[in-house]
């Protein structure tokens, strides 16, 4: 069956979405709507899209107009909720970018309406498909490193307007309304779906520090989340919009660590020495990355999902469960 697919937010990931779905041949790409003409105009160009619609409530005409069997969400943050909402009640399946809303009430009702269909919904945490995650977890399944008693997740770049290619004019990232919040909100979740899907769930947040050095902006610039697992492990997130572009994650435990670089400029560093001679140590050491996207590995389990009518992670819980952390980070600041 091939379905029919609407993007909403021809910006920067839209168009990542959009080369995820046009090589995706379940797919039929049939309409695209922005908040301007010129913006849909140019991805429906690029990708074929016969459809656009435009302006602040162009999304509503065409979940409404069009028979679409996908809705696909790459708006500012504070649109994902109300887009899911009506997507849902017009029996589409939904790809909704991070973080999937900016508080609980919209998380409570996407919940509720969610329940009530048998419709696929998939949280965009497109990271979980890097295959380096997957030789971590190997390492971990195996009880290489002991005990894992400290997490320490380290991700950073120059923002959205330097790093990544943001191209919305109205810089809505800057905008607490419309971000709902600084780049805890951005790149945080992105770090505790990572360890949540490494290590299991988290139990508390017990510290919390942020500051705004680099970008003038109402939230956070910069932000440090020290958590504790369920498992008593202590975790931490270090999240930065000021800093140079990097990825890193590191994993002690009570018979060794690793430190990987995700980026994978760097390799892995572990202890102690003894370490080499296993053999998944070895394949993590080995393994070079490729240039496959993550985002299209997602969009194409998402589709296959549909198809088999099976509802797997990355999922609403996976989506909540990250804007709760961040939730649950930000009431430290009050
Ligand atoms: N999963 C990831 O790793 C990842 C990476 C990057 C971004 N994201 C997420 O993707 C989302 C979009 O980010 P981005 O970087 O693509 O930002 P962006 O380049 O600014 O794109 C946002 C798009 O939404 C459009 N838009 C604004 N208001 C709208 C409305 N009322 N109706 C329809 N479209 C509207 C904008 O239109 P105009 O351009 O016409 O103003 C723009 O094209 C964010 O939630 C972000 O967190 C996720």
């Amino acid at each position: 069956m091939i379905l029919k697919v609407g993007l909403v937010g021809a910006g920067g990931f839209g168009s990542i979405h959009l080369l995820g779905f046009s090589k995706n041949s379940h797919c039929e790409l049939v309409a695209i709507a922005s908040r301007t003409e010129e913006h849909a105009n140019a991805l429906s160009e690029k990708f074929n899209i016969p459809k656009i619609y435009f302006g602040d409530e162009g999304w509503l005409k065409m979940i409404e107009n069009e028979s679409l069997d996908v809705v696909s969400i790459c708006t500012p943050n504070y649109l994902h909720a109300p887009i899911t909402l009506k997507a849902l009640e017009n029996n589409c399946h939904v790809l909704c970018e991070k973080p999937i809303a900016l508080n609980r009430e919209e998380l409570n009702q996407m919940e509720s309406l969610l329940n009530t269909k048998d419709l696929i919904f998939f949280t965009s945490f497109q990271k979980r498909y890097n295959p380096t995650f997957k030789l971590i977890k190997n390492i971990l399944n195996e009880g290489i490193l002991g005990d894992i008693t400290l997490v320490r997740y380290y991700f950073s770049h120059y923002g959205p307007y330097k790093s990544w290619r943001a191209l919305s004019k109205e810089k809505w990232f800057f905008d607490s309304q419309k971000a709902g919040g600084g780049v805890l909100l951005d790149l945080g979740v992105h770090c505790i779906d990572i360890l949540r899907s490494l290590f299991g769930d988290y139990d508390k947040v017990v510290g919390f520090d942020s500051n705004t050095t680099c970008i003038e902006m109402e939230d956070e610039d910069n932000c440090g989340v020290l958590f504790r697992f369920k498992n008593k492990s202590t975790g931490f997130i270090s999240v930065s919009w000021c800093n140079e572009p990097s990825e890193t994650i590191d994993i002690f435990g009570t018979n060794g660590f690793i430190k990987v670089d995700l980026s994978g400029r760097n390799s892995p560093s572990f202890g102690p020495k003894e370490l080499k001679k296993n053999q998944k140590i070895k394949k993590l050491l080995k393994f070079k990355p490729s240039n496959e996207f993550a985002q299209d590995k997602l969009i194409d389990h998402f589709i296959n999902c549909i198809q088999s009518g099976r509802q797997e992670s990355p999922n609403f819980d996976d989506g909540r469960k990250a804007v709760e952390f961040v939730l649950e980070a930000y009431s430290f600041k009050k």
